[in-house]
């Protein structure tokens, strides 16, 4: 069975059984800084997992799009991805645990055709903050799983929470049996032997876990399910691994046939964190030296890194992305129109990353000759983060070379340097900020009902397909990114700003109304990305000049802008112009 045919089975069942389905939210949360990515599909729900009403009902089901890159250092084995699919079904305050249960064994052997004689199960042994799961137990007998197969764990095991803080509760996990000799008397699922791999897994959510360590219950008891796409598709299959589907394979067999040497392990790398750099790019991730950014910036490096390895001319890696959005175009409709940009800002990366590999390599030889030749075996802190700091070379590939010359390094006293200077730079960044507070929820919100009304001109000006792409406001300026297909002429500027002012200067009201999305797209709101939305929206209208999906703040009367000045209009990415502009 193919991945599409399991998630479309998937939405079908659980529709079947009265849920909505509900579209996936990118991989980069909005308006939820508390986390880099998405990484789990119960992630955009926690408002309704607390107890908010969810304006489609309370059973829900999609697929959603997730990147865990806790375990990005294992990628390269048989079985490790950053990037994955999750399919769920919620219940919010709706049916528990014996529905949960029979409606996952129902899916599992009916609809997917697993024996159910392979099916193990795992439930919550029990502690302080909750009963030992008889409940679960007893469900998982009643579909016909015997005592023998069902086995009890603790918090490790089979507690699920995202984070240190949130909706949490026990779980009951479910493992396919391969088949495989069990490595011992004690094999179990908790085993990493590989003769039980994990399936799914069903959180019984009726518990909330505190900052300070202490668990309450929440208002309503739900269910929070996840079954990864990609480990199922692989063992309906019957592969060993997931790089063995079509989701890899078509990608896997190009690097194999380019490479002139032959490192399965880097050719997984290379295979993996680029699909999932196009996965984060095509949701608005940019390569950068913080937070998100970094991280797809270590992707990406990492992966060209790789490519060397694998002596691959790394300018086939247009090619290689214009293959993965074929194979992958089936799953994500939406890659296809993405793929100029995104292979811009993967080769640009790229680029950069190649010109400071040849420093930092020249730099780390000197370190390593150095450390040779006083009979050290240990690259120090000190010595990684110089590179680091001076040279821009990243600690994990500084710890790739020198696993490769033999070398052990001292990773730990690595973040311990960094972790100092980032303290450093942080105390100062924070007594910027509080000097500017104040000022800045005033300012940005102005700068923000600015950009409604400079995509409004934009669009009258030059022309009336324009759209949004990004957009970045501090409480100096504001930055406005936008589809377009050439550099603004100096009229088409001064026209634009002329109509920013003149609506300015009519001091058009500023209105809000919340409605459904659907309301609202029919009702010819703009929006950025559709999916990014949740059911619900606001959208703001100003006078009849511009109305958008967003989430606010506004000014209420446009004359509150003062006076509007482009100050630089410039390329952005291929087909995407930039322009920053101020509020005087
Ligand atoms: N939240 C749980 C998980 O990520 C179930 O979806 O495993």
């Amino acid at each position: 069975m193919k991945a599409i045919e399991i998630r479309n089975k998937y939405l079908k069942f659980f529709e079947k059984h009265g849920h909505k389905v509900i579209p996936s939210a990118p991989l980069i949360p909005e308006n939820d800084p508390s986390v880099l990515f998405t990484t789990a599909g119960m992630q955009p729900l926690v408002p309704y997992l607390l107890g908010e009403k969810h304006p489609e009902g309370t059973r829900l089901t999609d697929y959603q799009k997730c990147l865990r890159t806790n375990d990005i250092d294992e990628v390269g084995d048989n079985r490790h991805l950053t990037f994955f699919e999750m399919l769920g079904n919620w219940s919010l305050g709706d049916y528990f645990k014996d529905e949960a249960i029979s409606m996952s064994y129902e899916f599992l052997t009916k609809e997917l055709g697993i024996d159910p004689n392979k099916l193990s199960v795992t439930c919550f042994a029990g502690d302080e903050d909750a009963p030992k799961d008889i409940v679960a137990a007893e469900a998982w007998k009643r579909v016909g799983i015997p005592e023998e197969r069902i086995y009890f764990y603790g918090k490790s095991n089979n507690w699920w929470i995202a984070g240190e803080e949130g909706p949490c509760g026990p779980d009951t996990e479910m493992f396919l049996d391969t088949g495989k000799p069990a490595c011992g008397p004690n094999c179990g699922p908790d085993c990493n032997c590989g003769k039980y791999v994990e399936i799914w897994n069903n959180v019984f959510m009726e518990y909330y876990k505190s900052k300070d360590g202490s668990i309450s219950k929440l208002k309503q008891q739900n269910v929070d399910t996840g079954l990864g796409l990609e480990r199922m598709t692989m063992l309906l299959q019957g592969k060993e691994t997931p790089f063995d589907t079509e989701l890899f394979l078509p990608v896997m067999e190009k690097l194999k046939e380019l490479e002139k040497v032959e490192y399965i392990e880097s050719r997984r790398i290379v295979a993996e964190h680029l699909r999932s750099s196009i996965m984060v790019i095509a949701d608005g991730g940019r390569p950068s030296n913080i937070d998100r950014g970094y991280v797809l910036r270590r992707l990406i490096r990492r992966m060209t890194r790789h490519l060397n390895k694998l002596q691959i001319d790394l300018n086939e890696l247009g090619g290689l992305v214009d293959l993965y959005v074929e194979t992958l175009k089936e799953l994500y409709p939406y890659l296809e129109e993405k793929k100029d940009m995104i292979k811009e800002v993967i080769i640009t990366e790229k680029d950069k990353f190649m010109r400071t590999l040849s420093h930092g390599e020249r730099e780390f030889e000197k370190v390593a000759n150095k450390a040779k030749q006083e009979n050290k075996k240990l690259i120090d802190g000190y010595a990684i983060f110089k590179l680091y700091e001076t040279y821009g070379f990243p600690p994990e590939i500084t710890s790739d070379l020198a696993k490769e010359q033999g070398f052990e390094i001292d990773l730990d006293g690595f973040d311990k340097l960094f972790k100092e200077h980032q303290e450093k730079s942080r105390l100062g960044s924070e007594q910027k900020f509080k000097g500017g507070l104040a000022e800045q929820n005033e300012q940005t919100t102005k700068y923000h009902t600015a950009t409604h009304l400079l995509n409004a001109a934009l669009k009258v000006i030059v022309n009336k397909d324009i759209h949004q792409k990004g957009s970045n406001i501090t409480v100096e300026r504001m930055r406005f990114d936008f589809s377009c297909d050439h550099k603004l002429t100096d009229e088409e500027k001064q026209k634009t700003e002329d109509l920013v002012n003149e609506w300015i200067k009519q001091d058009l009201p500023v209105t809000v109304q919340t409605m459904k999305k659907q309301d609202a797209v029919n009702s010819g709101a703009e929006c950025m990305f559709i999916e990014k939305y949740p059911d619900e929206v606001t959208v703001y209208t100003i006078g009849t000049v511009s109305k958008e999906i967003c989430g606010g703040p506004h000014v209420t009367h446009t004359s509150e802008l003062g006076h509007f000045k482009i100050k630089k209009e410039e390329a952005s990415s291929a087909g995407v112009r930039r322009i920053k502009a101020i509020l005087e």
